[in-house]
């Protein structure tokens, strides 16, 4: 019988929708619309399906996560943005669902402010990607692609 067709969810908060503009010098120049373009290139294929969603608001961040569960998505990437640091919300969506949820930044969260240092979202993720800018999504997809095909 042939693989069930998977889909991932790669899910971007607050700020994002300015990468290649904001800080390139943390963020680095590529834009939101190359990393899709990069995910796509490199994964999509007819076992796996990717859908991008961007949002500023962090209610409409726990609405996408929400609205992920009755849509059949196997898989979440969520770089959360700022909400990472302060969102009991989004920690919450995430539990309420039972999808596997990577934490992805662009930046080395850890090697930058304090405040960075603190993930409310790490607790209900199965991991946590950080540090390889773009390539990051990428690596992600692959993760979690093989965190569910080993989990069965
Ligand atoms: C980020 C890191 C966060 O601390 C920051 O607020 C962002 C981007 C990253 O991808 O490196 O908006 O999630």
């Amino acid at each position: 019988m042939p693989a069930r067709k998977l889909e991932f969810l790669i899910l971007n908060g607050p700020n994002l929708n300015r990468l290649g503009r904001r800080q390139p010098e943390v963020y680095g120049r590529t834009t939101l619309a190359d990393i899709e373009a990069m995910c796509r290139a490199a994964h999509e294929s007819e076992t796996l399906g990717l859908r991008f969603f961007q949002s500023n608001h962090e209610g409409a961040l726990v609405d996408a996560i929400h609205a992920a569960q009755d849509d059949g998505i196997d898989g979440i990437i969520l770089n959360a943005g700022a909400y990472t640091h302060t969102s009991i919300a989004l920690m919450d969506a995430i539990a309420s669902v039972e999808i596997p949820t990577i934490e992805l930044h662009l930046s080395n969260v850890h090697a930058r402010e304090s405040f960075r240092h603190v993930s409310y979202i790490s607790k209900v993720c199965v991991g946590v990607i950080c540090g390889f800018g773009a390539h990051g999504y990428v690596l992600a997809i692959d993760a979690l692609r093989q965190k569910l095909e080993s989990d069965g």
